[in-house]
């Protein structure tokens, strides 16, 4: 049994790892200041503790109170429009609290760190699918902050051996197939959610951003990875962690454009997406594919909800449970 510190953990990704933690018996805290996460997604057997990173008293008292084998760092600004009307504060509070949250590992003698990182790091990529060994080429301040978190990660292990994986998530999407926990993000901006909620009603038609991308039906292609299987990934990189920090892409290899994604939510979730076309959105590559064979080879991941009808599927059940998401906002 392990002992796990997990940022964020109210939030979409980070409830995820939760629950797989909780369900294998390990001792959980969550530290998460519930402006973006929600105390519902938090499974009991986990303690939450509302917490702000920006409090590093109350970070050294939550280290000092466990002796946590591993950070999990999810918590973080993460809308790349908003990363772009407000630069400083997205390299204030990610790279800040970061780097706070790294220091009191370290103080505290824990050396493994868990990086939620993105594919936001490669801009607007040379090659597809995207490598481990690609050019590292932020277009927007949040991808750009994750990038100086990374590297902050890269000293961190130089100077005191704090070991890192730092995991470039592609598009989470789906949610827990035992139904526990889904996405509800307030702002919502995400596809799927934004799909599911225009058919079931609770939500405005959807607008496609752009059909005239040099892809085959004209949207954008992105590689869509199932959050359950995100969470399995972050399991296998910590026994990776023992061999040293390390950085990994992580998506399936596949990539499905905005019109598959229409067209599954429509076919599973049993009524049509109601949908109009309109402009591109500023900053949005036409492909986005992981490469992840390096994740596979080092940890032997492989998805276990490798479809995109697997995450529609599992995603639609959630919403259709919980039209209104986890129903605690004001
Ligand atoms: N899309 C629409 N209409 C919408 C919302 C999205 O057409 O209302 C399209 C987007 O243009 C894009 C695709 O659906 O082609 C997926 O969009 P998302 O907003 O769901 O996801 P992104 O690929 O834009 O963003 C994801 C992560 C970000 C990360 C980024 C890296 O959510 O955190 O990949 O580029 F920064």
């Amino acid at each position: 049994m392990g002992r796990y510190l997990v940022t964020g953990g109210a939030g979409y990704v980070g409830s995820h790892l939760v629950h797989a933690l909780v369900d294998r018996g390990d001792a959980v805290v969550v530290l998460d200041d519930l402006r973006q996460g929600h105390r519902a997604a938090v499974p009991a057997a986990a303690e939450l503790v509302v917490a702000d990173l920006a409090d590093a008293k109350r970070l050294a008292e939550v280290f000092a109170g466990w002796r946590f084998d591993a950070v999990f760092h999810f918590a973080a600004l993460s809308l790349v429009g908003e990363s772009m009307r407000d630069p400083a504060r997205y390299i204030i509070e990610n790279v800040g609290n970061s780097m706070r949250l790294a220091d009191a590992a370290v103080k505290a003698g824990v050396l493994r760190f868990v990086l939620s990182s993105t594919a936001a790091l490669f801009g607007d990529p040379e090659v597809v699918p995207i490598e481990e060994e690609a050019r590292l080429a932020p277009a927007n301040t949040y991808g750009d902050s994750k990038l100086m978190v990374e590297r902050g990660l890269d000293w961190m292990d130089r100077v005191h051996g704090l070991r890192s994986a730092c995991l470039r998530y592609f598009n989470a999407a789906g949610a827990d197939p035992a139904g526990r926990a889904g996405e509800d993000h307030d702002p919502e901006t995400h596809l799927v959610p934004l799909a599911i909620g225009a058919a079931l009603g609770t939500r405005p038609a959807l607008t496609v951003f752009g059909d005239d991308y040099p892809t085959p039906d004209g949207t954008c292609i992105r590689d869509y990875i199932h959050v359950a299987d995100l969470a399995d990934a972050h399991l296998r990189v910590l026994e990776r962690l023992e061999q040293g920090s390390c950085r990994y892409n992580l998506g399936t290899g596949t990539g499905y454009s905005v019109k598959q994604v229409i067209e599954a939510v429509g076919r599973i979730g049993g009524r049509p997406v109601p949908h109009s076309y309109g402009p591109r959105r500023a900053g949005d590559p036409a492909v986005l594919v992981a490469g992840s064979a390096k994740l596979r080879r080092e940890t032997g991941w492989a998805p276990r909800f490798g479809t995109l009808d697997d995450i529609v599927r599992t995603a639609c059940a959630w919403h259709n449970a919980h039209p209104q998401g986890y129903g605690d906002r004001g």
